[in-house]
Parts: structure tokens; sequence; C-alpha cells
């Protein structure tokens, strides 16, 4: 069956996989659903967090008709992945740390992870730094204020250096960390001010196109963009309209969770 790509977040950070989505994928119609009224989802219970993940997914897949179903958020697939499968008819692409390339282009073997309370803390994150860097020291920095940062820059308001320093501080006290995981699709968003905050070159890698090349592996036949891609949102949010109009989404419309 034919439908659009589904992608899904807490707020804005999914945003941030649309650029090589639509670079894979030119002609393929997107929807970009978020779960604003609840954002952020780090500093969550786990518990409620999969039923409400489940609900809000299982709604947004419902409206939009789509082929697949991206998980745009390393806080939400490290918790609910399994879940959703075993819920959604369609395929289900997740979005981890991207701890694998980051052990791999680490020349110190010494890297950062950068991510939400709930990720740097989650069993799943354990089982990719053994999986994938056994051999190097993982420094693991939980960063909430940044996706607050993150929403505020999309939404126009001007960028607040100190928040971002103090938040990446962690990172650069350690001498020989040479490369950073953005654990989290919000901060791609604040790339170049990341870097900024850093004191020396350091290499910021993240998922974002990791995940467009799975969604081409797992997909069907997307369908054909015949309009503007839809946006849906759980929350009505007039500074949600301008951060979705600038990666071209048409105005949200409200998302009925059951
Ligand atoms: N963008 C999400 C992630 O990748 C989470 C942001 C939040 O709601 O805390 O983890």
């Amino acid at each position: 069956m034919s439908g659009p790509i589904l992608i899904f977040d807490s707020g804005v950070g999914g945003l941030s996989v649309v650029a090589p989505m639509r670079q894979r994928l030119p002609d393929a119609a997107l929807v970009y659903a978020c779960d604003n009224a609840m954002l952020p989802y780090g500093t969550r219970p786990d518990a409620w967090l999969v039923e409400r993940i489940l609900a809000v997914c299982e709604a947004a897949v419902s409206v939009s008709g789509c082929s697949v179903l991206v998980v745009a958020c390393n806080t939400a697939s490290t918790l609910a992945l399994d879940a959703l499968r075993a819920r959604l008819a369609v395929p289900v692409v997740g979005t981890v740390p991207a701890i694998k390339p980051a052990a791999v282009l680490s020349r110190s073997r010494h890297i950062g992870l950068l991510a939400t309370s709930a990720t740097v803390s989650r069993p799943y994150t354990d089982r990719l730094i053994e999986a994938f860097a056994a051999g190097c020291r993982v420094t693991r920095v939980a960063a909430d204020p940044l996706v607050r940062e993150a929403e505020r820059v999309l939404a126009g308001d001007a960028p607040d250096p100190d928040v971002i320093r103090a938040v990446t501080a962690p990172l650069w006290q350690q001498q020989d960390l040479d490369t950073v995981v953005l654990g989290c699709t919000h901060f791609p968003l604040l790339k170049e001010r990341i870097s900024a905050a850093a004191p020396r070159t350091i290499q910021l890698v993240d998922s974002s196109d990791a995940i467009a090349k799975r969604t081409v592996q797992v997909m069907g036949v997307a369908a054909l963009r015949r309009e503007r891609d839809r946006c849906l949102a759980t929350g009505p949010d007039a500074r949600l309209v301008r951060a979705v109009a600038a990666f071209d989404f048409a105005e949200p419309q409200l998302l009925t969770v059951g």
C-alpha cells in the first residue's frame, strides 16, 4: 500500500531528519507528527511514556494512512520500539544514538554522548555502548535544556549561548574527547551553535542520514507529494506554525489522541 512517510517526535526535533529524507526521496509525501502538548519527553517516567507514544503513534498512523512510521526521537525509540512494532501494522524505523559511527570515527577512543536524561540512562544505551564502543570511553551528558533551546530557536527566538555553553561544558572538560554523539534529534538543529561552544575542533555525529537510508530500505511504495507536506500536532501552538513552515510543511492540524 502506498502512503506518505510519517515522521514522529515529541516536538520539532524530528525536523532534523527531513532534509536527508527529502534528499533520498525527493518526491515522497511526508507527514510530520509531534506530541507538542506533552513536550519534553526526556524527563518523563518510562511507563507513562510508553503508553503515550503508543497512543500518539497509533492515532497519527491512522490519520495519515502512512506506509512507514519513522520514530525520529531517541527518547521514544530507546524505550518503545518493540511495543510500537507489536502494535502497528506498518514498518517502524527507529532512531538510536549514533554510538557505532562515533566509535569508528574517534581517534582518541573517548567519545561523548549528549542526549536527554532518559536516553543517557537507558539500558538500551548501555547495550549500544557495549556492542559498538566497547573499546572507547564514553562520557554521557544529560542535556535536556537543549531541547527547549532548539524549540525556542526554531520558533524564531534569539539563541541563548549561555544555555548551550553551560550544558556542554562537562564534555569539553574531558581533554582527550574528540567526538560527540548528538543523541537527541533536537540537537542537530543546534549543531553550529554546539560546535561554536566547543573550545577545540570536535566531530559531531548524528543519526539523521542513517534514518533516511533505513527508511528507503524498509518502506514499500511511498505516496507522491501532491500538495504541501502535512503536519499533525497534539496541541495548538502558534510557535510551531513558524517552525514547520521553515521546513515547508503546511500549518499543523490538530491530532486527537484516544
Ligand atoms: N527529540 C527527542 C529525542 O531525540 C526528545 C526530546 C524531548 O522531548 O525530550 O530524544
